[in-house]
């Protein structure tokens, strides 16, 4: 501040009576948010979103979860059943599962890392969302992962590999390989299953640990 001032007067003396400050200056004169406050004005920007049709059968909108200062976020594809009732992303059968491995492979809570999803509403009968959907909601994505800034992103099934990737592709092809996240170099992304995908399929199990040990390693935990 006391800078401001002396440079105000400076100015005053050469004779400058009026000075247009760019929206760059007020930017940066901002007091600077958290992570959590600048995740409360996104959230609070589209609880009542309407963008898509998925609004008129959802309970709520389902906002991502977790540590948003954690070098991790899990991105999966959609709310389910359970989701939707209790406003938090992966807390049903799937969510169950991605817990005990995040605990038993990463050594760490699901309060440490960061969960969210594609899409921010329960599609009816679980069914994958569509494209006009998936598009709705990217902006929150983009926005949310903007915020957290996190060193990986871990894509949970092709859905979450379309939404952040923008790519359609067969995980069972790619499980396992690592890019970078397109709107942000510097984030890593893995691909692995979707942990509805290992309840069906029991004996992709430990490819799903393996690439959680690489996501471990990647994070640097
Ligand atoms: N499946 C998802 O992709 N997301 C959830 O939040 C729950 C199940």
């Amino acid at each position: 501040m006391k800078d401001i001032i002396s440079t105000l007067k400076v100015l005053e003396v050469i004779g400058i009576r009026e000075i247009y400050l760019e929206k760059r200056e007020e930017v940066s004169l901002a007091k600077t948010n958290t992570k959590e406050e600048s995740l409360k004005k996104l959230f609070d920007s589209y609880r009542d979103c309407t963008k898509c049709a998925l609004h008129k059968s959802r309970t709520q909108v389902v906002f991502g979860d977790g540590n948003p200062n954690s070098p991790i976020v899990f991105v999966g594809e959609a709310p389910g059943e359970e989701e939707d009732k209790q406003g938090k992303p992966f807390v049903g059968r799937a969510g169950q599962y991605l817990n005990r491995k995040i605990e038993e492979v990463l050594g760490l809570k699901r309060e440490d890392v960061y969960i969210t999803n594609v899409c921010k509403c329960r599609p009816p009968e679980n069914r994958k969302p569509l494209p006009q959907e998936m598009g709705s909601c990217f902006p929150y994505l983009r926005r949310e992962l903007e915020i957290v800034k996190p060193k990986v992103i871990c894509c949970l099934g092709s859905t979450a590999v379309e939404g952040i990737l923008g790519k359609k592709v067969s995980v069972t092809k790619v499980r396992g390989k690592i890019t970078t996240y397109p709107y942000d170099t510097k984030i890593k992304v893995l691909i692995t299953y979707h942990p509805a995908f290992i309840l069906r399929n029991p004996k992709a199990d430990p490819q799903f640990v393996e690439d959680l040990k690489k996501l471990k390693s990647l994070a640097g935990l």
